[in-house]
């Protein structure tokens, strides 16, 4: 079917004027005056999927995937999310900055939502708006943030030529998908699927993108493969299509070695999770049907990929397109017993997929340079033509372009951030409460638990650590290199080696700066800490010493140095990032313009105003039929309708 699918495409669309021949006719998007230009800046499609894992090897079952990103592009196998939770991960990429200078937290006030986003006024100044600023055509489709819904879908989202958003409280019914665009009233597609209308609104913008000569970014965000409602419950899995809901059925969940550990590796772990009880049968056998559910509803996905590559092939843009694809975080189904759910440091939940195709991109390869979601925004206005010493450069980037890294895929200098393409360091945070996502029970989870935590992690070729401070005061390590799956505690109190402790101590430090880094301090961690002419003996004479490896820093020498250091700690857990619990800060913030902690580049958030929804429309249905897959957008179009004042009233109640 989905051969068949493009030949449909492509014949349809065969004999169409391409973006280049069509130059200089009028912008029917804008109306009128497209620029002529033979030689434009490449689009850019960035497809990012909702808790899909790497790890959990979701991607092998998505063929279109394969044949034409993987195979066409370069598949980065060490690219992380800072935080591993919705809001926090994309308010980050729009931003280009960390978790801890946007404060967006969580996906709910006090930490974070759509209304704490527009209230700090960094909805004024992110990603569409620069690249509108630099002649781009912006638009949007699909999962915005958490709390953008029926209550406050006129607040809409700034910076978009054109942005089309799902709505809650219906965002997790796949059944009902009610959306608005541009700030218009909620519009609900009766009969249909929200990973089809997703798929159809790209490709209608799609097609008004590529008849216009302006260069574009076009975002699509489905929500699936994320928990759902299904049928009037809350459900802990992702509702496919129906067309695809037989596929499948005898996947099991990956029973990776950390899969549903022993005790004797679950009681080494921290807060939570040292508590938790092995599954039993029964959790076991759910996440075997929840894994079956995620890649039946990661078909969908792929029929996106297939249309929007058919589309840009059939208007002869495809050469001139970045296509990314990734997830907002990843996703962990068993490991650490934990039944489902993300929001953990462990590389199930961080380490997530992510693969570019696109002009001057290798075909074929595989990376393993490290990158960060908030390294887009910078490379998006790379790829528009911009540079650091641009004036239209943001000041306050954490991130640094990937264009280079991108083009030059195998080339790994692995000395770390500021030495050439690799980066060696990598921040992650998170503030504020954990539900696991499977049935409630003891064994099944279904809880709330405090997850407040900060990890530094170390990906090189020679080392490779996570090191983990919880905000009850337990610690973690891990030496990936030698324990790839995260289960023996090297940090242990009562069991700490020397050897461990020298490492832990750099660490410690580095996560020092790390935690409240902006800018230059996050995209060079290791430069921020010069250990003075004293501690230092043979190796290093000078008193300028600059380090930028956890190789180099582990010299003897430093010894001292990184003893000594001021430890990250925690006074109490709390579910939100208040500066005054995590205190020692290096350098102090109040020597910092604007008091660090991105504070000059946002506004305050007091009175955050709720998002309230509840259900008014619920269908017993399942939709996403064989028939359409071959529906236009059209046909969909006919069959929506606005919602009542009397459904909208009784949403938001
Ligand atoms: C189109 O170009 C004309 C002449 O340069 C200008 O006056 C007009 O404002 C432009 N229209 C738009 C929509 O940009
Ligand atoms: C065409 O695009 C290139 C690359 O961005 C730019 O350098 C050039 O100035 C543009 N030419 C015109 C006529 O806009
Ligand atoms: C990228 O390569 C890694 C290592 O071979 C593999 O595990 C992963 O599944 C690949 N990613 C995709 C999207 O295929
Ligand atoms: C913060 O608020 C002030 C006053 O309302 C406003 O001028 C400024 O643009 C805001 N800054 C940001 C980053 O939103
Ligand atoms: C794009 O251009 C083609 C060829 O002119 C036309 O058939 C199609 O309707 C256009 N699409 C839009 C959305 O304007
Ligand atoms: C599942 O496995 C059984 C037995 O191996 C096989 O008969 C059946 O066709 C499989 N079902 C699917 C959907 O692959
Ligand atoms: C960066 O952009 C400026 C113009 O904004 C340009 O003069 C300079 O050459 C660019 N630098 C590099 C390294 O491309
Ligand atoms: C390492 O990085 C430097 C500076 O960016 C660059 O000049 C050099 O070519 C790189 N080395 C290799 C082997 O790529
Ligand atoms: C597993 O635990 C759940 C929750 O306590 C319970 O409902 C279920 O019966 C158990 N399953 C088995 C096979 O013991
Ligand atoms: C989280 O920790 C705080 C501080 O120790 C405590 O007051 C609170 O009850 C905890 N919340 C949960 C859900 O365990
Ligand atoms: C983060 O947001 C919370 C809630 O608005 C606020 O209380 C806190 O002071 C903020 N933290 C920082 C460092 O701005
Ligand atoms: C969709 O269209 C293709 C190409 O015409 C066709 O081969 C396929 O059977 C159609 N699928 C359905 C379900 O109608």
């Amino acid at each position: 079917m989905g051969a068949a699918a493009v030949a449909l495409l492509v014949g349809l669309l065969a004999g169409l004027l391409t973006r280049h021949a069509s130059a200089g006719t009028s912008d029917p998007a804008t109306g009128g005056n497209a620029t002529t230009n033979s030689t434009s800046r490449p689009n850019i499609v960035f497809i990012m999927t909702d808790d899909q894992d790497k790890r959990l090897y979701s991607t092998d079952y998505q063929p279109v995937l394969q044949r034409e990103l993987v195979a066409k592009g370069t598949n980065f196998t060490n690219h992380y999310t800072t935080q591993a939770l919705c809001c926090p991960a994309r308010s980050s990429m729009l931003r280009g900055q960390q978790t801890h200078n946007t404060n967006i937290t969580n996906v709910v006030k006090p930490g974070g939502s759509y209304n704490k986003w527009v209230l700090s006024g960094q909805d004024t100044d992110y990603l569409p708006h620069w690249m509108n600023a630099a002649g781009y055509r912006t638009e949007y489709i699909g999962k915005v943030m958490n709390g953008y819904g029926v209550s406050n879908y006129n607040v809409t989202p700034k910076g978009w030529d054109h942005v089309d958003g799902l709505l809650e409280p219906y965002i997790d019914d796949y059944n009902v998908p009610i959306w608005s665009a541009n700030g218009d009233k909620p519009v609900y597609y009766p009969g249909w699927h929200q990973t089809d209308v997703t798929r159809l609104k790209a490709l209608d913008r799609l097609d008004v993108l590529t008849n216009q000569s302006d260069p574009f970014l076009l975002t699509i965000t489905p929500f699936t493969p994320h928990v759902a409602y299904e049928q009037g419950n809350p459900s802990s899995r992702p509702i496919p299509l129906q067309r695809h809901m037989e596929q499948f059925l005898n996947a099991t969940a990956p029973q990776t070695p950390n899969f549903n550990p022993a005790a004797a590796y679950q009681t080494q772990k921290s807060g939570w999770l040292q508590y938790l009880l092995p599954m039993n049968d029964s959790a076991v056998d759910f996440a075997d049907f929840v894994y079956q559910s995620r890649l039946q509803a990661l078909q969908g996905i792929d029929e996106i990929i297939e249309d929007v590559v058919a589309m840009l092939e059939a208007k002869g843009v495809v050469d001139n397109t970045y296509i990314i694809y990734t997830s907002d975080n990843g996703y962990h189904l068993g490991q650490h017993r934990v039944p489902g759910g993300k929001s953990l440091f462990y590389n199930e939940d961080t380490n997530i997929p992510f693969v570019v195709r696109g002009p001057s991109v290798p075909q074929g390869v595989v990376s393993t340079l490290p990158s960060l979601h908030l390294d887009l925004a910078p490379t998006f206005l790379s790829i528009a033509g911009l540079n650091a010493s641009s004036a239209a450069w943001p000041p306050f980037f954490d991130g640094r372009s990937l264009l280079d890294q991108w083009q030059a895929p195998l080339v790994n200098n692995a000395t770390g951030a500021g030495h050439g393409n690799s980066r060696e360091a990598l921040n992650i945070e998170y503030w504020g409460l954990v539900g696991i996502e499977a049935p409630s029970g003891p064994e099944l989870g279904g809880s709330y638990y405090n997850n407040t935590y900060k990890t530094i992690r170390i990906v090189g070729d020679e080392q490779n650590w996570a090191y983990a401070v919880w905000c009850n005061g337990q610690t973690e390590l891990y030496n990936i290199s030698a324990d790839p799956y995260e289960l023996t505690n090297l940090a242990r109190a009562d069991n700490v080696s020397a050897e461990h402790q020298r490492v832990i101590n750099r660490l410690n430090a580095l996560l020092m700066v790390t935690k409240s880094c902006e800018q230059e301090r996050c995209r060079d961690p290791w430069a921020q800490l010069v250990p003075d002419s004293n501690s230092s003996s043979s190796s290093s004479s000078t008193t300028d010493t600059v380090l930028y490896s956890l190789v180099q820093a582990l010299d003897e020498a430093y010894d001292s140095f990184f003893a000594d250091f001021e430890t990250v700690q925690f006074d109490t857990c709390m579910q939100y990032q208040w500066a005054d619990n995590e205190t020692p800060f290096f350098p102090p913030l109040d020597t910092l313009d604007g008091g660090g902690l991105g504070r000059a580049w946002r506004n305050e958030t007091v009175d955050i105003a709720a998002s309230p929804g509840t259900r008014s429309i619920q269908t017993p249905n399942y939709y996403g039929t064989a028939a359409q897959r071959n529906a236009t957008f059209a046909q969909m179009d006919a069959a929506s309708r606005y919602m009542t004042e009397a459904e909208i009233a009784a949403t938001i109640g």
